[in-house]
Order: structure tokens, then sequence, then C-alpha cells
């Protein structure tokens, strides 16, 4: 089984502020559910809050130590186990979908990256480990464009890009 990890983050590394999103690009979140739809996706348990509920057409595995549970999800205090759920169920790409704990912790799992890297800077109290890029390889790139409405910015320029460890 392939472990994956998605996330959108700014320029100084940001990811999250007050455990929400910092930005809303409808255009990324349409790119995070067709790239995750079918698959088992595995969170820390303040961003299963942050989300609410269990996402629609995947398997929500949450991490939690406290003995947290929400209908509709799986609840794992170890790591490994949560892995072995997803391969029982015969998964071939799991996906991390966050937050900053989880993804710092389970990086070195991490076979395949898909990353938004967004024109962004501002105030925020999650943030990802800066990544070393010299030991993966660029698999495919995508630009997108600030969108403007009514002389604001509604949404900010941003990268798509997608990295595979090197052998
Ligand atoms: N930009 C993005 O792409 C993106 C994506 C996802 C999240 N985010 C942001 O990230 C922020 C949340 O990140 P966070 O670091 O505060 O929290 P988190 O990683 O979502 O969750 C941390 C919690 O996960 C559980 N946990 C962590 N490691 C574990 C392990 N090895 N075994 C068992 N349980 C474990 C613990 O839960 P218990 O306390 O219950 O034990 C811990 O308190 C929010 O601001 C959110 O919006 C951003």
């Amino acid at each position: 089984m392939k472990i994956s990890m998605i996330v959108a983050y700014g320029k100084n590394w940001e990811i999250g502020l007050n455990n929400e999103m910092l930005w809303h690009i409808s255009e990324d979140f349409k790119n995070f559910k067709a790239i995750t739809s079918g698959h088992h996706i595995l969170m820390g348990r303040k961003t299963f809050e942050s989300i609410g509920k269990p996402l629609p057409n995947r398997t929500s595995l949450v991490l939690s130590n406290s003995g947290f549970e929400h209908s509709g999800v799986h609840t794992f205090s170890d790591v490994q186990e949560a892995f072995n759920f997803a391969r029982k169920n015969a998964e071939e790409e799991l996906f991390i979908i966050g937050g900053a704990n989880i993804y710092e912790s389970l990086f070195p799992y991490v076979d395949k990256m898909y990353l938004s890297e967004i024109d962004f800077e501002g105030v925020a109290d999650a943030f990802l480990k800066p990544i070393d890029f010299s030991t993966w390889d660029l698999e495919e790139e995508r630009s997108y464009d600030e969108i403007i409405e009514h002389g604001k910015v509604k949404s900010p320029a941003w990268k798509f890009k997608v990295w595979v460890k090197k052998d």
C-alpha cells in the first residue's frame, strides 16, 4: 500500500489558525476531493474536529490517544493499526490529510506528496515542517491564477505539485 500525503501550505509553511484553514480556494477543494475519493484518509483528532464530519465516499481513520469516538469514523491510537486496517480493506493508496502533528510524525512513511503551494502569507498557529525536496522527484505541476471579485482577492494564486520519493 502506498502512503501519500496531501496538504496546502503558505509561503512560510503555514497550514492553519484556530483549527481552521487559512484560505478558501474552491478549485483546491475540488482537487482534494477528486484525489482522495474512494480512498482511506488518515487524520489527527483535531483535523477531524475541524472538518466536523466524515467526508463522503472516503473511509475516515482518526488518530487519537484520548478515547475520541464519532459515528462513521474509525479511531486508532496506534498508527500501524490504522495502516493495517486500510491494508486489510485492500487499499492501494492511503492519504494522510493532516494536521501539523500528523504530517510531522508520519512524514517518514510518506511515498508520494500532493502539495498545494498557496501564494499566502499570514498569521497561523499550525505549520508544516519545511520539506527538503532533494530526495523527491517532481512528477506533475500546475499553476492557478489569483481570482479577483469586486476588486478584492477572492482566492490567491497557487501551484499544485506532485512529488514522489526517490528510490
Ligand atoms: N492546510 C492543510 O492542508 C491542512 C490540512 C489538515 C489540517 N490543517 C490544519 O492543521 C491544524 C490542526 O493540526 P494539529 O497539529 O493542531 O492537530 P492534528 O494533527 O490534526 O491532531 C492532533 C491530535 O491527533 C492525535 N494524535 C496525533 N498523533 C497521534 C499518534 N501518533 N497516535 C494517536 N493519536 C495521535 C492526538 O489526539 P488526542 O488529543 O485526541 O489524543 C492529537 O492531539 C488546523 O489548523 C487545521 O486547519 C491544515
